[in-house]
């Protein structure tokens, strides 16, 4: 069972930043991954919607022998990880979350800006984050459409994604934020652009690695780290696994093994 392979879930490409963190730090173990790219973007969709696509990844990885699940998306956390823990109560499952409490920990200013889908913005959860962890300081939210659906077609430097970007984070800079949190697993690819953007004193903060530790003590805990050598890493997408193909060599190591998801 340590063996098994662990499953790792986006809307889309941007998981692959959090992939990129537990392989880091677990390189021993099998990794698998689905992007449900024929979906996108969830941060505009119902939460309704995305607890179902949630259990039809959830019911693949698990055919596939996953021993534990990370859902590598703040939006997909957000609506379904409280519903996915009930459906599988003795399968461990990582969700992730806007990065507020090490970002109210790091401002000096006191002001803290946060990237993320309008999904995770609007959702319950997120404002039960902010009245436990951001008393102490102001909190300046940016939902931030269009920006998934450029990163999905690699456009990490494009006019259109500066234009956009731009357009995003000069609100908050223009608040006194010193730390911008990024809410959405697809926003760590943007950082390169980011920092050409604003001060070199402004702190940008990310939970992919955070991601990774949980999951390395949730395994740890179970008796369930691998000890290796894992499997070469496989990817599904619903939407053109040859666009996922010739997308991944720049968000990853390599463009092996992408099959169709169909659910
Ligand atoms: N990557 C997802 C997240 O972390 C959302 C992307 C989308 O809107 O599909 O929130």
């Amino acid at each position: 069972m340590a063996e098994a392979p662990v499953g790792v879930f986006d809307s889309g490409v941007g998981g692959l930043s959090v992939l990129g963190e537990i392989h880091a730090l677990l390189p021993q173990e099998s990794l698998l991954y689905v992007a449900d790219c024929g979906h996108i973007p969830y941060g505009e969709k119902s939460p309704a919607f995305i607890r179902e696509r949630c259990v039809a990844v959830a019911e693949f990885f698990r055919e596939q022998g996953a021993k534990a699940l990370v859902l590598a998306c703040n939006t997909a956390t957000v609506a379904a990880v409280a519903d996915l823990r009930e459906r599988y109560p003795d399968w461990p499952i990582v969700g992730m979350e806007p990065a507020v409490k090490p970002a109210a920990a790091a401002t000096r200013s006191g002001v803290v800006g946060v990237l993320a889908t309008t999904g995770t913005l609007q959702s319950a959860k997120f404002a039960a984050l902010l009245d436990r962890f951001a008393n102490d300081v102001k909190v300046v939210t940016q939902p931030c459409p269009g920006l998934v659906e450029l990163i999905e077609t690699g456009q990490l430097h494009s006019d259109a994604m500066r234009v956009l970007l731009q357009q995003y984070v000069a609100p908050l800079l223009a608040a006194g934020c010193d730390t911008l949190i990024l809410g959405c697993t697809h926003y760590p690819f943007l950082k390169p652009l980011l920092r050409e953007m604003i001060p070199g004193n402004v702190i940008l903060i990310d939970t992919g690695a955070a991601v990774a530790r949980q999951l390395q003590r949730l395994l740890e805990q179970r008796g369930l780290l691998a000890s290796g050598p894992a499997l070469d890493t496989r990817f599904w997408t619903s939407a053109d696994p040859q666009h996922f193909s010739n997308i991944l060599p720049m968000l990853w190591k390599k463009s092996d093994n992408v099959s169709g998801f169909v659910r």
